[in-house]
């Protein structure tokens, strides 16, 4: 029965609910998967890092509060946050980066990844940043090193977008996207068709976790833009950088705006797409659009994603589904693992 050894880099809400479903489902996996999963390191910032060959507890792993410097409680761990050495020298097969996502240069999240790829560790990442800003020199130290780079959890958290486009849309010829690519900002677009301030709307947001750090990076179309990077880049073959992206957000947005268009059955969405022009480039945009209730993408509500692949072969095929949540995006971590497994998986 192959264990797969994991460090867990960055320990908020996303690692902690991986953590949470080893605790609860490892027996499970063994028999439905054909893999457990031990974790023998973990590392963040605020927390401090731990090591352990031997494997953590990792229900309480869960069970600790959030307390600067808490692992330094614990037989083993410190509360300063070795990170290279948790990455480097912890023995695990793979690491899972969930640290929060820096949208200028990535970092630290990218170094993070890079020690754990040029160590011969398997990456797993729920992370926008370096994706959508290093994806490619990721991808090809990966390949160097003869280890998987998976990512499904950067677009849409659990929801399946990137693995399905890739594999299961393989052939079918994806000329384009649209989607819904926010959930606090379709959240927000929501709650303020029920008359809610916008200032309101995005404190509730925050609260329920859905937002960014900075949820600017929400509401202004920069955490989309992000996304739409990842896509086209992996989807349209593009080779596409942030600045190549026009965006705007939903701040210039009204109360009245949105009364006014839900009088005619339309909605407001914050959209993000990428298209192949006939010339072969790539078109790709961020923006607030005013959609007829007759669109795909119109009944999309609450914090709720969708992304509308535009294809030769089948037409438009629409997937929607959670896009944040703890869960819901530790989920795709699992998901990346057990892609792992079935490519590189020990027999
Ligand atoms: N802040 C993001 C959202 C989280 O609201 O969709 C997932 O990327």
């Amino acid at each position: 029965m192959t264990e797969y050894k994991i460090a867990l880099v960055g320990f908020g809400g996303v690692n902690r609910g991986l953590a949470q479903l080893i605790a609860e489902r490892n027996t499970e996996w063994k028999a439905t998967l054909g893999f457990s999963i031990k974790i023998v390191g973990v590392t963040d910032r605020f927390l401090g890092s731990i090591v352990a060959k031997e494997g953590l507890d990792a229900g309480q792993l869960v069970a600790l509060p959030v307390e600067k410097g808490v692992f330094g409680q614990l037989p083993g761990g410190t509360a300063e946050a070795f990170n290279e050495t948790v990455i480097r020298h912890s023995g695990a097969d793979m690491i899972s980066e969930a640290t929060f996502t820096n949208p200028v240069d990535g970092e630290p999240a990218t170094s993070f990844c890079r020690w754990a790829l040029e160590s011969g560790l398997h990456v797993v990442t729920t992370n926008k940043g370096p994706i959508a800003l290093h994806g490619p020199e990721l991808k090809q130290l990966a390949r160097r090193n003869g280890v998987a780079f998976e990512y499904e959890g950067s677009v849409m958290s659990g929801t399946p977008v990137i693995r399905l486009a890739r594999q299961a849309l393989a052939g079918a010829d994806v000329q384009g996207f649209e989607g819904i690519l926010n959930g606090t900002s379709n959240y927000v677009l929501t709650r303020m068709k029920d008359g809610m301030s916008f200032d309101e709307a995005v404190a509730q947001a925050q609260q329920l976790g859905y937002a960014e750090a900075d949820p600017t990076a929400d509401v202004e179309g920069h955490d989309v833009r992000l996304k739409v990077v990842i896509l086209a880049n992996e989807l349209l073959n593009a080779r596409l950088n942030v600045s190549d992206v026009a965006c705007s957000g939903i701040s210039g947005i009204s109360l009245e705006d949105i009364a006014q268009a839900s009088a005619s059955g339309a909605s407001w969405k914050l959209i993000g797409s990428a298209y192949r022009e006939i010339d072969g480039s790539i078109k790709a945009r961020v923006g607030a659009r005013l959609l007829p209730a007759s669109h795909s993408l119109s009944g999309i509500s609450g914090a709720t994603n969708a992304v509308s692949f535009n294809t030769t072969m089948l037409g438009d095929v629409t997937v929607s589904g959670p896009g944040a949540g703890r869960i819901e995006t530790a989920f795709a971590l699992l998901s990346d693992i057990i892609a792992i497994h079935t490519t590189h998986g020990k027999q």
